[in-house]
């Protein structure tokens, strides 16, 4: 599959077969992600694979971020949608393992009053990180797939941040996204892409 194919037939997958992936398929798909572009190559990320019985417990949590968000759900969603997307949270469609992408914490206030440099001098860090961050993750899907796997991006474990890091004893790193990674048990149709969104300039 070239690439083009492999960036256009990555799904979100929501439901996974009931088979554990091999540590050093995983481990591949970690090693060959870590060459991702980051901001001034501090490579600021890290990862953590959860696998057993802690992933049990950390579905726990996330049970608990999934009632957070239900409310905001129903709000931009048809109510199939909002089923389909309660059931994967409350189960993550049963995936066997789960990577936990994490960055430094930064503490910082942005005011109203600010300009744009001093906005984004002021969250460089934050900023910075989080986008290195993303690029991994895009890197983990593409990687995933190219080895017949699934997965999905969540951010929606944020709402159950401080839970997930104390059960992930974690004090010192923000969670950026959650991974839900195993054998593909769906087939998801295509959602499709918006128009317009490139614009040549001259
Ligand atoms: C930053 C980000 C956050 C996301 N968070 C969630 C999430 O919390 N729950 C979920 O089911 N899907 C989540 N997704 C997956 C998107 O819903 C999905 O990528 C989008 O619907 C397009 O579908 P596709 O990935 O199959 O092309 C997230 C994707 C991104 C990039």
């Amino acid at each position: 599959m070239n690439l083009s194919e492999l960036i256009r037939g990555r799904r979100s997958i929501r439901k996974y077969l009931d088979k554990d992936i091999p540590r050093e398929v995983l481990d591949e798909i970690l090693q060959d992600a870590l060459w991702a572009p980051s901001g001034t190559n501090r490579q600021n990320w890290d990862v953590y694979v959860v696998e057993g019985k802690k992933k049990d417990k950390l579905l726990e949590s996330i049970i608990v971020a999934s009632d957070i968000v239900k409310p905001k759900l129903e709000k931009m969603f048809p109510e199939k949608i909002v089923n389909i997307t309660m059931t994967f949270l409350r189960t993550l469609g049963g995936a066997p393992a789960l990577l936990l992408v994490y960055m430094p914490r930064s503490t910082f206030e942005i005011r109203l009053d600010m300009s744009s440099l001093e906005k984004y001098q002021t969250e460089y860090d934050r900023y910075n990180n989080s986008l290195s961050a993303a690029a991994l993750i895009q890197n983990i899907l593409l990687l995933a797939q190219e080895k017949g796997l699934g997965a999905c991006w969540l951010t929606a474990p944020k709402n159950a941040e401080d839970r997930i890091n104390e059960e992930m004893g974690l004090t010192d790193k923000e969670l950026v996204s959650v991974i839900t990674i195993g054998y593909p048990d769906q087939n998801p149709p295509v959602p499709p892409r918006k128009g317009e969104k490139i614009h040549w300039v001259s």
